[in-house]
């Protein structure tokens, strides 16, 4: 049984998505241990709540510096000895100790089409903004694992959604969702969880 921590910052859907897809049977052999925020306020942990899962939150607010609060994030996170790490919302630059302890078993969702509008500066609804602004047709989701870089290791799956007329960033970012993000993370986690080597 795969032993997933999630992390999360926000409203936490596909957190939720994951935790429907456990309920449901579309991810076997997993399940999530606990939910790790750097927000108090995040919605996600109220998820986690009413799901009977350990939520934690560990504030960099509360922390004397960057490096204080990297160590205690990295502690808390081998407390629970997971095998696979998903970043589901987490909007905190990974600290490069946690990378190089478990390289390989972090993964993170990211919503458009690597390479396109990622890396320093994109999350959330800024991906949106910029896919509209460009003018885009198609975008969609992705979901890849965690190396040193932002938004840049290898890809395990991808999904296209369409771009339509009269579209707002939040329209956008809800349809992205609703047909990409919920589904291929939810399906990564199987994968690899049901030791599918080659996830791409
Ligand atoms: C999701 O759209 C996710 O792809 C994005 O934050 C949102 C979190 O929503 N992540 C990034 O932008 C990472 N660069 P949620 O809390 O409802 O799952």
């Amino acid at each position: 049984m795969l032993k997933v921590v999630v992390m999360v910052s926000g409203g936490g859907t596909n957190l939720q998505a994951i935790l429907d897809a456990i309920d449901s049977g579309k991810i076997t052999n997993a399940q999530v241990t606990a939910v790790i925020s750097n927000n108090p306020g995040a919605y996600a942990l109220e998820r986690a709540g009413q799901h009977g899962i350990e939520a934690v939150c560990i504030s960099p607010k509360t922390f004397s510096d960057r490096e204080a609060f990297n160590q205690a994030l990295l502690e808390k996170v081998k407390e629970y000895a997971p095998d696979l790490i998903v970043l589901a919302g987490f909007l905190v630059t990974i600290p490069p100790a946690m990378i190089q302890e478990y390289r390989g078993k972090i993964i993170n969702i990211h919503p458009s089409l690597i390479p396109s509008f990622c890396g320093v500066g994109y999350y959330g609804l800024k991906v949106h903004e910029a896919a509209l602004a460009r003018g885009v047709k198609i975008t969609g989701a992705t979901v890849h694992y965690v190396d040193e870089g932002v938004d840049s290791g290898p890809i395990i799956l991808q999904k296209a959604v369409e771009v339509k007329e009269g579209d707002t960033p939040e329209i956008l970012q809800r349809r992205v969702m609703e047909e990409a993000e919920w589904k291929i993370l939810p399906e990564a986690i199987n994968r690899i969880a049901n030791g599918e080597r080659s996830v791409s």
